[in-house]
């Protein structure tokens, strides 16, 4: 990172913490959740599964990247065993009974199913994997919620552009087909792409994450605009082709921070629009409302010539592909772990293009918000019922299921932090459902069970119930929260008492 661009970031991650409302000092409610709400869990492929070059899997880009150098990762260590579920699932599935949920999010490993992501690659052993596992999940009482692209993408399209090139969302579409295809008799619930704003901020802005790009003026924009119709694209195909007789929906998994002006002056409260817009905006816009958010393809288009470009790098959609793009969702997906603080700041100079100067705002964190193991999540419940309430009034979405939401801690069983977090952001959950009139169908929590966390490896973990790593069982077992969470799910009620 040249220096310009390190005063920038240093500027804009903002180093001081601020005091906000205290609306956060959450009373837990003790009303009951509607016995129709569908508790689960959530995982993903990638982080769980290991047996990554067995019956005929391709290898994904986080393979590649992490064999290639394992340095990769905080503690060098990779996804090839994981937690080993591609040979426990059975176990699995029985611990999610055991919990006691209704509902399962979990991916599928497109390099399972297509291992070069070409159709004359297609693996039966992939599909058939799938197609048992869902089985015993029905036969289970537990609902399926299938994630197509959870990270793991076929390296041989990495090699030919991967999300900077507009056939990956072709290749997509053609992977899509045979999923819907094979698993649609079964499964009702539908997600293309899961959180595409951090795999284009992280595997095409700074390249932290695979597949390692540092396009963070342009690259990052293409990423988007190939992802959003990569949805569309699976939206359509199952709308066109098994909708009538499969009777299922299909949505994306966005994430989204609840974000609050640092004040009450009106440049905080534009910094805090522009914040929503460059954060979630940038992909709920296209698909709920039509077309980037206006803000961004102004701040772009600005920033663009002030660097001397003769045209925007927000590269822009045809009047065809807006209409294509609008209105491919039957739900909302959403993703929510923490807050922001949002000021504004002086347009920063001119330097090398880049996503954040693009956003031109400052963020941090309350002063009193309670950090877990990852830096950048710390504890909001408010947070909750405040982007619940934003996503329902813009984008209109009719349904929520919330597909993430959880905790990173050391691997203690004693996670009463997991606890307190959990409940505080339910209670307020649970007030945007009964107070505000919110329609969150449904609440998959992050994670099932410890899992591989990406670049971070194995130092943060998210489950409810814990993986030892070191042994070659990878033993499972319940933490605190898990029976904290049994309990809940079983009683619909977040203390020991609710009102009848
Ligand atoms: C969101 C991602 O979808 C998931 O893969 C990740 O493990 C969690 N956030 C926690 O960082």
């Amino acid at each position: 990172m040249n220096a310009v661009l390190f005063i920038a970031f240093g500027l804009l991650s903002g180093a001081l913490g601020a005091s906000l409302p205290a609306k956060q000092q959450t009373q837990i409610t003790n009303k009951k959740f509607p016995s129709s709400f569908l508790w689960g869990t959530a995982t993903a492929s990638a982080q769980i599964e290991g047996a990554w070059n067995e019956d005929g899997k391709g290898e994904s880009i986080w393979d590649h990247w992490l064999h290639e150098d394992p340095s990769r990762s905080d503690d060098h260590k990779n996804a090839d065993v994981a937690c080993d579920s591609y040979h426990k699932w059975r176990e699995d599935i029985q611990l999610l009974k055991e919990l006691g949920v209704k509902l399962y999010r979990f991916s599928i490993a497109w390099p399972r199913i297509l291992p070069t992501g070409y159709l004359d690659s297609y693996n039966q052993a992939g599909v058939d994997y799938y197609v048992n596992f869902v089985k015993e999940l029905l036969a289970n009482d537990i609902t399926p919620l299938v994630t197509l692209y959870h990270w793991d993408l076929p390296q041989t399209l990495q090699e030919q552009g991967g999300w900077l090139n507009d056939s990956t969302a072709d290749r997509f579409g053609e992977y899509a087909r045979i999923v819907f295809q094979n698993l649609g008799p079964y499964v009702k619930l539908w997600t293309t792409v899961n959180e595409p704003h951090t795999t284009c901020t992280e595997g095409y802005g700074n390249g932290e994450m695979a597949p390692g790009i540092k396009m963070i003026g342009d690259g990052i924009y293409q990423c988007a605009r190939t992802q959003i119709l990569a949805h569309a694209i699976g939206y359509h195909i199952y709308h066109d082709e098994f909708a009538a007789t499969q009777g299922g929906k299909v949505s994306l998994v966005l994430d989204a921070t609840y974000n609050m002006p640092a004040t009450d002056s009106e440049d905080d409260k534009t910094a805090t629009e522009w914040e929503y817009e460059f954060n979630l905006g940038w992909f709920a816009h296209p698909i709920y409302i039509g077309n980037w958010p206006q803000i961004m393809i102004d701040r772009v288009a600005k920033r663009s010539a002030m660097e001397g470009l003769s045209g925007s790098r927000l590269p822009a959609w045809s009047d065809d592909e807006i209409e294509f793009v609008k209105g491919t969702f039957d739900f909302f997906g959403l993703n929510h772990y923490t807050s922001t603080i949002v000021s504004a700041i002086d347009e920063p100079a001119a330097g090398e293009p880049n996503f954040y100067l693009d956003t031109g705002v400052s963020t941090t964190h309350g002063d009193d918000w309670v950090n877990s193991t990852a830096s950048w999540l710390w504890s909001y419940p408010y947070g909750m019922r405040g982007l619940l309430n934003y996503v329902w009034k813009n984008y209109n979405p009719g349904e929520i299921y919330v597909t993430e939401n959880g905790w990173s801690s050391d691997p203690t069983l004693n996670d009463q932090t997991r606890i307190d977090y959990l409940q505080g952001y339910l209670s307020n959950m649970l007030d945007a459902i009964l107070e505000d009139g919110v329609n969150v169908a449904g609440y998959t929590t992050w994670s099932f069970m410890d899992n591989f966390e990406w670049a971070k490896g194995y130092t943060q973990r998210y489950g409810i119930i814990n993986v030892d790593f070191d042994s070659d069982n990878r033993t499972r077992t319940f933490k605190d929260s898990a029976k904290w969470y049994q309990r809940t799910v079983s009683t619909y009620c977040l203390v020991e008492q609710c009102e009848e």
